[in-house]
């Protein structure tokens, strides 16, 4: 079990096999299993997700209360956020030895409703599943300096092979005049971001400043692209389409590739700044290559630290149908 204080109750979750009430009920055991939904990383740290509880299944809705209009007026990251929340309830499921059986937008009346997850027949967890689940409650968006080595080509693999498993595309950048680049892509939409009064509120509002505070690897507070210039692996997560569900598909990849690298003790935040942009997007595509849609831009590597971040309660975010 990890424990830690208030208001991080919601990080207080039992990691150790035996906690789950396998002879339960069903609602019980999908509450017992909702926990670890709620702790997926989302934009902002929205959370911009509820679940609806009917018998042996469970809804997960989009909730547009929660979006951010003036960052992301398509819900793109609204959904790449539920998406992470349904690979840590699949994983969850798979964890403890129930199939995860979903069906995406079941309810053609109810766009919201973004994918149904039932609780499946018994399966063997696979060693991955364990070490996955295990990294949920330690995985954190860490945001301070990183040491300037690189991860081993095998943890990268792992990395790229957990994003393709979700049906999406780890682009490790590998050429210096790349991430040269990306960075100033990176400066350019940093300055966007910062002349538009809408998106600071919006962003001061839900972040409270959480954004930039990043620092370089010799600790001294700089901006987002010197970071991008100086990170140990800059990634891209691509998908093929851009439409919601490849935007769901790129949170559950997110979210494997999230959980894959803290089992490895790698550290992730992220430089999304030119995705904002439709210009800047373009160019990031050029940059990187080929033609996939980029959908965020990962800084990964060795020894940052972060505090966890708030959750909202889960009775906050269920809905129990009669
Ligand atoms: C789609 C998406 C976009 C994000 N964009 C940013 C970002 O631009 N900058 C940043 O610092 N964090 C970003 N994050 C990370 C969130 O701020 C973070 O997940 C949230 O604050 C919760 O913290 P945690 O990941 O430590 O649990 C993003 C997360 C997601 C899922």
């Amino acid at each position: 079990m990890v424990t830690v204080s208030a208001p991080h109750a919601a990080w207080d979750v039992h990691t150790a096999a035996g906690d789950f009430p396998a002879d339960g009920l069903a609602a019980e055991q999908l509450r017992f299993l909702l926990r670890y939904a709620t702790l997926a990383p989302s934009v902002h740290n929205t959370q911009p997700w509820r679940f609806r509880l009917a018998g042996e299944a469970v809804t997960l809705l989009a909730d547009r209360s929660r979006q951010l209009p003036a960052a992301d007026p398509e819900a793109r990251e609204l959904l790449i956020s539920c998406g992470a929340a349904l690979y840590h309830l699949r994983l969850a499921l798979r964890r403890h030895g129930l199939r995860d059986d979903v069906c995406y937008w079941p309810e053609p009346a109810e766009p919201e409703a973004v994918a149904r997850v039932q609780l499946g027949e018994p399966v063997t967890p696979a060693a991955e599943d364990e070490l996955l689940f295990a990294a949920i409650a330690a995985r954190r968006t860490a945001r301070t300096p990183l040491e300037e080595r690189r991860p081993a080509p095998a943890v990268v693999a792992a990395l790229r092979a957990a994003a393709r498993a979700e049906g999406a595309w780890l682009h490790t950048v590998s050429s210096e005049r790349a991430r040269r680049d990306i960075a100033a892509l990176i400066a350019e939409g940093e300055q966007y971001e910062r002349a538009d009064i809408t998106l600071q509120r919006e962003r001061s509002r839900w972040a409270a400043g959480s954004i930039l505070t990043f620092a370089t690897a010799h600790g001294i507070a700089t901006e987002p692209w010197e970071i991008a210039a100086g990170t140990p692996l800059l990634a891209v997560l691509e998908t093929e389409g851009n439409h919601r569900e490849d935007w769901l598909s790129a949170g559950q990849a997110l979210a494997r590739v999230l959980l894959r690298a803290a089992a490895e003790g790698v550290q992730a935040s992220f430089l999304n700044q030119p995705l904002h942009h439709s210009g800047l997007r373009g160019r990031l595509r050029d940059i990187i290559g080929g033609s996939d849609h980029p959908q965020l831009i990962l800084r990964l590597g060795y020894r940052a630290h972060a505090e966890p971040a708030t959750r909202r309660p889960l009775a906050e975010v269920l809905e129990v149908a009669d």
